[in-house]
């Protein structure tokens, strides 16, 4: 069953972003990417309201999400993951690898991981063609998914998927379904749940813990590898799911001169992460040979 819901106010933001891109126009032309107006469901995209069983699961799982992405939870998982103790692959096979995980927190996609990798990739590619490096970062940037599969540690969804959120401070209001921090130990905890908390004006998102998920785990993995892409890359690997920061303009007084300049970066990125979903197929054999030679020239990673 489809079911059109109203746009979301945030969404309009987006595609008022896309005619009037002043952050953009400073990095870059944009390369003229059609945004649709529907998923691959009939929906409107992160149209997290709809009465369908898909999305009552969606809630179910930010309210698990919320009650346990707590600073406790977040050291321990940054300490025994920061290991890096589990599998050696080569990225293209983490690639396919990943084609194993369901992403059940995100309403508009139902094609396999692969697909969403290589269509983020080639969009980008398409419209910055110069930009090697942004390519690179549509291929990996969801990688950190195979956290799920029992060979990583089989972490639940909550843990690896969906929107995150600095802990540690205040949980912003603009977070998806944000009544269900009540049931989060750090709620009440006076430490964690003022504006700055443990963190201090400008101090740079790296000095913020990041509820755990997918995206931190690629970031450490990059970072301990010795990656030598760009430090844009890296920010958007690491907070392309940080919807509070990206689409609502949360928690920027967390952020140093470094983070404003990469923001623009995802700004650009988000676009086509979140869009390029569709059922449009890319021949991963026909593609696969320029991305492996991307991936040859970070050969460190
Ligand atoms: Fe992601
Ligand atoms: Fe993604």
């Amino acid at each position: 069953m489809t079911i059109l819901i109203e746009q979301p106010d945030h969404l309009g933001d987006e595609v008022e972003a896309k005619t009037a891109p002043i952050d953009e126009r400073e990095l870059v032309l944009d390369g003229g990417f059609v945004i649709p107006q529907t998923n691959s469901f009939g929906h409107m995209f992160r149209a997290y309201d709809a009465e369908s069983e898909r999305q009552q699961g969606v809630e179910n799982f930010y309210r698990k999400n919320h009650t346990y992405q707590s600073v406790d939870f977040v050291k321990k998982m940054r300490d025994e993951y920061a290991k890096l103790n589990r599998v050696e692959m080569s990225i293209w096979e983490c690639c396919e690898l990943l084609n194993e995980v369901v992403d059940e927190s995100d309403p508009d996609l139902e094609e396999p991981q692969i697909e969403h990798l290589l269509q983020t990739a080639e969009a980008i590619r398409r419209d910055y063609p110069n930009e090697d490096w942004l390519h690179l970062t549509g291929l990996i940037h969801d990688l950190g998914k195979v956290i799920n599969l029992p060979s990583f540690g089989g972490l639940p969804q909550w843990a690896v998927v969906g929107d995150t959120f600095p802990v540690g401070c205040r949980f912003d209001e603009s977070i998806v379904h944000h009544k269900y921090f009540k049931e989060n130990p750090d709620y009440n905890n006076p430490s964690y749940n003022t504006k700055y908390g443990i963190y201090s004006e400008k101090c740079g998102l790296d000095n913020v813990m990041m509820s755990w998920g997918h995206d931190d785990y690629m970031y450490l993995v990059a970072k301990k590898n010795n990656t030598t892409l760009p430090s844009a890359a890296l920010f958007i690997i690491r907070y392309h799911s940080f919807y509070a920061l990206h689409r609502e303009g949360a928690y920027k007084h967390l952020m140093n001169d470094e983070d404003v300049e990469n923001l623009k970066w995802l700004h650009i990125f988000n676009k086509y992460d979140l869009y390029s979903k569709s059922n449009v197929r890319i021949d991963a054999e026909r593609v696969k040979p320029y991305y492996l030679s991307l991936i040859e020239k970070v050969s460190t990673l």
